[in-house]
């Protein structure tokens, strides 16, 4: 999609559809009349007899017949200016695009009032506009033939095009590529979406944005001991790989952070197999590794001052006569024991070894995102990640970033007392607790496997996946942590 930033009243917008926000009871502000008075009155009592108060996703549509340079007006409602935040904006966007979408528009175009035009706000509109034209359609037969968006026109009467301005809406366009890509392997089933596939797409990112890539086989996984994802692969015909890619700056880099994402391709439970209809999902069960694939490539193409290293332990979690087996116990590369108590707490294991790996890379932080817990989808439902982690300068600055991006995170604390659920008779620990706190006991395992570096833990099994369209998200995987990620990376 072209944007464009143009100074502008509202009048003079040209455009298919021209999009108009107005707040809760502001049916009679400035926009409104300069509306009234070009559509010769017709405005004002349309709005009446609509009944649209401007409440957020009301809207309607007026028709100016050629006496405005736009054919189509969508006035939209914005709720209540007292509770008016960006992710309203983002929201709001997202619904008028699909409207927009539904006219048949090719350009759209927004009005901003001189009130309204914060850069923030101007960002939010694009980032709103770009993920909602988001659609995985590779395997239907028909088509949506309706023509798309190609331009958006962010217009008002006070407007500037400052390179500020410019440069914020440019990293919410390669944002937004990022949050696709993570979504697009997501949405891709299992058996294409395997551990090679996604070493071969963490190839190309690399090769296209000046990354380096270190993917590691089965022999190379051997031989660096990461015994937590060769005992998840060996019940798997797909072998595992372990991917690291490496981001770093020309010059000095201010900052050293490590990405962890879960990589797990399908999550049968293994052994302690799923029920067919948990099962149904799993191949979501990669998204942490989706989206650290997707920060990855957009932190290679802004090329911030910062390194950053991505690590992927990718593999299926399936039973077979090779499949590791309750009870089993499995020792790691820093020496700690793990009985395997139920192989569907397979995503710490795999962490794990990866945790080790980038540990011992000694970076500032380390973040690992996973869609680790059922219990934490139980605890904060479909929208909120768990946010878990040993620093709490970290965990501030995640919650800034995920307050400003949209997407929430909740921190949950790391309970030192419930360490206890995690004692084994026959090993160091074990691999699940007693099913209290299930967020809470592994997040607990992982940090074991920290080294005392700074390290924040994402359980992202609610948001990673939705299960209905939303505002800005569709049906699917939803790229959950792809834009507070790349806005953490840009503000250290
Ligand atoms: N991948 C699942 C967690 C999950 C569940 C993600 C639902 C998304 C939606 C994970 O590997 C798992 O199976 N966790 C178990 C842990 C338990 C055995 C301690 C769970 O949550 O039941
Ligand atoms: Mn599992
Ligand atoms: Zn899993």
């Amino acid at each position: 999609m072209q944007v464009r930033v143009q100074t502008s009243p509202l009048t003079a917008v040209e455009s298919d559809v021209l999009v108009v926000p107005l707040a809760q009871g502001e049916q009679e502000s400035e926009q409104v009349w300069a509306l009234n008075s070009a559509l010769h009155g017709f405005v004002k009592s349309h709005i009446q007899r609509s009944g649209f108060i401007g409440k957020e996703g009301e809207s309607i549509r007026l028709q100016p017949q050629g006496h405005l340079p736009s054919r189509d007006i969508l006035l939209v409602g914005l709720g209540k200016r007292d509770q008016l935040e960006t992710e309203t904006w983002r929201r709001v966007a997202g619904r008028a695009h699909k409207e927009a979408k539904v006219l048949g528009a090719q350009q759209l175009a927004w009005f901003f009032a001189t009130g309204d035009s914060t850069e923030a706000t101007l960002a939010a509109v694009l980032e709103g506009t770009l993920l909602s034209g988001y659609t995985f359609d590779k395997y239907k037969s028909e088509k949506n033939h309706k023509p798309v968006v190609q331009t958006l026109t962010l217009a008002g009467p006070t407007l500037q095009q400052t390179p500020t301005l410019l440069s914020a809406l440019e990293v919410v366009q390669k944002t937004a590529t990022g949050v696709f890509l993570a979504r697009d392997l997501v949405n891709e089933p299992a058996s294409v979406s395997t551990p090679s596939y996604l070493a071969e797409q963490a190839a190309r990112i690399s090769k296209g944005n000046g990354i380096k890539s270190d993917i590691w086989r089965l022999k190379q996984i051997k031989a660096a001991q990461m015994a937590g994802l060769l005992a998840v692969a060996r019940g798997s015909a797909e072998e595992p790989r372990f991917i690291k890619l490496v981001y770093k700056p020309k010059g000095q880099a201010k900052q050293k952070i490590a990405l962890v994402g879960k990589g797990l391709t399908f999550d049968s439970g293994g052994l302690s197999l799923k029920s067919a209809k948990s099962m149904e999902t799993m191949k979501l069960d990669m998204a942490g590794g989706a989206t650290v694939l997707g920060v990855m490539q957009v932190i290679g193409q802004l090329k911030p001052p910062v390194q950053v290293t991505g690590y992927i332990p990718a593999t299926e979690n399936m039973p077979s006569g090779t499949a590791q087996k309750p009870g089993d116990i499995i020792r790691y590369r820093n020496g700690k024991t793990v009985e395997v108590l139920n192989t569907d707490a397979e995503g710490r294991l795999i962490l794990a070894d990866a945790l080790i790996t980038a540990a011992a890379d000694k970076p500032d932080v380390i973040i690992d995102l996973a869609t680790l817990t059922g219990a934490c989808v139980v605890a904060l439902g479909p929208q909120i990640a768990g946010l878990f982690s040993n620093n709490q300068d970290l965990a501030a600055a995640l919650l800034r970033c995920s307050q400003e991006s949209g997407e929430p995170l909740w921190q949950l604390p790391l309970v030192k007392d419930y360490k206890e659920d995690l004692k084994s008779t026959v090993a160091d620990i074990k691999n699940t607790g007693s099913g209290n706190a299930g967020a809470i006991a592994g997040a607990l395992f992982l940090e074991e496997f920290v080294g005392g570096v700074p390290w924040a833990h994402l359980d992202i099994a609610g948001p990673a996946f939705a299960e209905k369209d939303g505002p800005y998200t569709a049906k699917g995987g939803t790229g959950f942590g792809v834009r507070t990620l790349v806005r953490y990376v840009l503000s250290v």
